[in-house]
């Protein structure tokens, strides 16, 4: 599963492993990969989901183990006006959410197709569906990733693969640290978001449901 190193992916990895899921977990920083597969019984492959040598390598690492669950959790975010959005702002929302994505797919849904068997994740956001002021760049880049879901979702049809696109509200997670949330009005405060432990719950009960029956959107938001 890539974003292991982040809020949401590192509490996702957390709750496979807990039901019994051997988690590989991606991202870049190392010591904290090394860390996290440690504490939970699995395994550290970083690799930087835009570089698709790369990802190659960790497939060829990671496909030896077969792989039931694959979650696309990596991501960034920059907040700014359409007219403040620089190229290579808009350029690194849509390489990492969107194209990264793309390639961890690519690289390894072919093993599990030929294995009839599977569960495809990806962490969307409700920016994915809704329009905020600010976003268009990680908008731009949630909004394509929901295209390219609902694609796989026909493309899998009969394959025994299932796919799930997760799309939480704001999450309490370090990809608001640079933002400082509670001191913009404008901004959800911290205390009023999803903790990254409710997506986990999410990706739980997806990943745990019987062969045959798949969720292939689940929207989660603060009641
Ligand atoms: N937090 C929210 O409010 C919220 C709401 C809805 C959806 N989401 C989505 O949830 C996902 C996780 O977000 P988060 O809140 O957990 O953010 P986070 O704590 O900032 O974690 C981001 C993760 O993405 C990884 N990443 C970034 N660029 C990468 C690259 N080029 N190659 C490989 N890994 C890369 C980071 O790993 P390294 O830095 O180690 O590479 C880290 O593990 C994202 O897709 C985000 O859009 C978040």
């Amino acid at each position: 599963m890539t974003g292991a190193t982040g809020g949401i992916g590192e509490a996702v990895a957390r709750r496979l492993a807990a039901d019994g899921f051997r988690v590989c977990a991606a991202g870049r920083r190392v010591d904290r990969l090394e860390r996290l597969a440690g504490e939970v019984g699995g395994v550290a492959v970083p690799f930087d989901v835009t570089d698709e040598n790369d990802v190659a390598r960790a497939r060829a690492s990671v496909e030896a183990a077969g792989l039931d669950v694959l979650v696309n959790a990596a991501g960034v975010f920059d907040l700014a006006s359409v007219v403040q959005t620089g190229g290579e702002v808009l350029r690194r929302n849509l390489d990492v959410n969107l194209v990264g994505a793309f390639n961890v797919t690519r690289a390894f849904l072919p093993g599990m197709v030929a294995a009839g068997s599977g569960l495809l994740i990806n962490v969307g956001s409700v920016a994915g569906w809704r329009a905020f002021p600010e976003n268009s760049a990680y908008s731009a880049s949630k909004f394509g990733l929901r295209g390219f879901h609902e694609v796989l979702l026909e493309e899998l049809r009969g394959t025994g693969v299932t796919a799930c696109l997760l799309e939480p509200g704001a999450v309490d997670t370090p990809i608001w640290d640079p933002l400082d949330p509670d001191a913009a009005p404008h901004l959800p405060n911290r205390e009023r978001m999803l903790c990254p432990e409710d997506v986990a719950r999410a990706a739980g009960f997806v990943a745990g449901l019987p062969d045959g029956v798949a969720v292939p959107l689940l929207r989660i938001e603060r009641a």
